[in-house]
């Protein structure tokens, strides 16, 4: 996170001073911004700048953004250029890495397929026909700028224990309201009548993690029939439960995060916390209701029928009760007004500059023959990033040293950032490397982009220096694991192969809290490597002994339990993605991370207290 450590540590900030009061660049509108560009052409005198009314932060941060734009015109350019060509010698490796590629993409896109169908056709003609609502997908459609949104997680909740539940019964993910960047929280009311399952509180506390880490106002659409009963043990006592949602919405509100709903359907019992607790909410007439029982349980309480528009509709919420601030009469005009709401919250978009960047000088396609089958397939990540980077420029740091993991700078979509990616073993010289490396990111302020294919095992020692040389491996991996937790920038991970026991914590897994972390469909994510259980015996041996046999099954179930879809399916990554769509996400995390270098950080006070 770019924080108050990050600033000091950049002597942009005194060690005494308090949470910094960043310059609101976002203020900048068109009048001035052409201004600028019109200074900077005439190279005017400052004196001008102030005759012509212009504050002096704004000055400054003209400068910054030119002197960024130089900068990068005077260095990337000058990186050098990676040689990404695939060599004969690889030739056959990339043609198994990509008949791989080729069949776990065919699957993905069926689970995909199956998402999109959210609680299947009855369900949504029901939820259409029936209770006159529209699809979730459509109500993005409406509340966003364009469809150009980051869906996080869509195959969360697939293949669970307790069954499917797609999209974990909720959709999320970050789009442009108003051009700026919005996390969302969307029911989807064909999934159970949007009941919360399990995996679907885990959703969204997830969303809820990143809207903080990265300062992102909120929005809750709010279609949910509450607690998923049946697993009422999952959803309610424990502290990352249920209750937990509610409880992170106020810590929001005081950390200044604003989050604003639509109740655009039913919100019963912990459904009806989301929009009591969020700082502003609309309510769409006869669609939306609000109560902690619904008519069913009136009934059998007192025997009384009571209409849903009655006991908790749109009229009664904005007029009588206040538990709505906003009556809108159709769902167009809810997200409309809730758009409006949004534009009150002096959260300014993101100044519209167009970055120059080159494409890289290789085809992305390539990187299906480059995301390896297994760790032993893995060709030089070079020839990876060769076709992510602005160029394929990148200006490698210690070439030469510790060549098991490469470290470096270049650029995405204009973006600068460190580059750390796995070529091998993380050795005790990768790992000091990478330690520092990891530093040098975080005292310049620059995010980094970790590549992570971690070998599944390492050899067991067989000698006293063998076992010295592990411990010594030890201690590096542990400094450089400091290192990562620590680096006060945003940091995102994206599984290109292996995620294995502990050199993944080291690459910035899971729980060393990257502000994302996507998987490519090949990724295996677990402790150790299934394929490496050599002496099991193979599919269809009958003659096994007990022993044999029990080794068989582990086999079996590690193997399923390594998928990247089995990862997904349980929220321990942000999503799937192709490999030839990485560069585009990465750009659009880092244009989502830049956002709150924009916004004015200001110190925890106390939520908005709805009266
Ligand atoms: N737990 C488990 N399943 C639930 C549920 C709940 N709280 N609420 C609804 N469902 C299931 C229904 O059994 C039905 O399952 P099916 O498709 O397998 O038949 C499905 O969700 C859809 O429910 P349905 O009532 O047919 O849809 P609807 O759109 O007409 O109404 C609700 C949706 C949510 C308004 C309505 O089901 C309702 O009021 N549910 C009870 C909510 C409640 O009291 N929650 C308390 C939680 S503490």
């Amino acid at each position: 996170m770019w924080n108050t450590v990050a600033l000091r540590s950049l002597g942009r900030l005194h060690p005494n001073a308090t949470p910094p009061q960043l310059p609101r660049l976002q203020t900048l509108n068109h009048v001035f911004e052409r201004k600028y560009k019109d200074l900077c052409h005439s190279k005017l005198p400052a004196l001008v700048l102030q005759n012509q009314g212009l504050k002096r932060t704004r000055d400054m941060l003209c400068c910054r953004l030119v002197s960024n734009k130089a900068k990068y015109r005077r260095c990337a350019k000058t990186y050098p250029v990676l040689d990404g060509r695939i060599l004969s010698v690889y030739r056959h490796v990339f043609e198994e890495n990509l008949r791989n590629s080729e069949a776990v993409i065919k699957r993905y896109s069926e689970l995909l397929e199956t998402v999109s169908k959210g609680g299947g056709e009855n369900a949504i003609l029901r939820h259409t026909q029936r209770n006159k609502k529209l699809f979730v997908r459509e109500r993005l459609k409406l509340l966003l700028d364009d469809e150009s949104f980051l869906e996080l997680s869509p195959l969360a909740g697939l293949e669970m224990p307790y069954g499917d539940v797609p999209a974990a019964g909720c959709l999320t993910g970050i789009g442009k309201i108003c051009g700026v960047w919005c996390v969302f929280m969307a029911n989807d009311a064909t999934v159970k009548g949007g009941t919360i399952y399990p995996i679907g509180v885990k959703k969204q506390l997830r969303a809820q993690e990143i809207a903080m880490q990265n300062r992102l106002l909120s929005v809750y659409l709010v279609d949910s029939g509450g607690a998923f009963l049946p697993l009422q043990s999952e959803l309610f006592p424990d502290k990352s439960h249920g209750g937990r949602l509610f409880y992170n919405e106020a810590i929001m509100s005081a950390m200044r995060i604003p989050q604003v709903a639509v109740v655009c359907g039913s919100c019963v019992a912990g459904g009806a916390y989301v929009p009591t607790m969020a700082e502003e909410a609309v309510i769409i007439d006869k669609i939306g209701t609000l109560f902690l029982a619904g008519p069913p349980l009136v009934k059998a309480a007192t025997g009384e029928y009571v209409s849903p528009e009655d006991l908790g509709g749109a009229k009664l919420h904005s007029e009588v009760s206040g538990c709505s601030d906003h009556f809108a009469s159709s769902e167009k005009e809810a997200y409309e007004c809730i758009r409006n709401v949004i534009s009150t919250l002096n959260y300014d978009p993101l100044p519209e500059q167009v970055i120059e960047h080159d494409s890289p000088l290789y085809s992305s396609d390539e990187l299906l023959g480059l995301a390896p089958r297994d760790y032993r397939c893995s060709l030089p990540v070079k020839l990876i990033l060769s076709r992510l980077m602005d160029g394929s420029r990148f200006q490698e740091f210690k070439a030469n040293y510790g060549t098991t993991l490469v470290t470096g700078f270049g650029h995405v979509q204009g973006h600068l950032v460190g580059i750390v990616a796995n070529n091998g073993e993380l050795t005790h010289d990768a790992s000091l490397k990478g330690s520092h490396f990891v530093q040098l990111c975080s005292q310049r302020s620059i995010p980094i982009l970790f590549f992570q294919n971690t070998a599944p095992h390492t050899a067991e020692p067989t000698s006293i220096s063998q076992a010295e040389a592990h411990s010594n491996r030890l201690k590096a991996q542990a400094s450089m694991m400091a290192a990562v937790a620590c680096a006060a920038v945003p940091k995102i991970t994206i599984v290109v192969g292996g995620c294995y026991g502990s050199e993944s914590y080291v690459m910035c897994g899971r729980s060393f809290s990257p502000n994302f972390l996507f998987l490519w469909p090949n990724a295996r994510v677990a402790l150790v490597d299934s394929r490496h259980f050599s002496t099991v015996p193979q599919a269809g041996d009958n003659d096994c002994t007990g022993d044999e046999l029990e080794l068989k099954h582990l086999k079996e179930k590690l193997e399923e339990e390594s998928s990247a879809f089995y990862s997904s399916a349980r929220l321990w990554d942000d999503g799937v993605i192709l490999p030839q769509n990485t560069r585009k996400v990465i750009a659009q995390c880092l244009e989502i991370v830049e956002q709150q270098k924009y916004g004015v950080v200001s110190p925890c006070q106390y939520p908005v207290i709805r009266m």
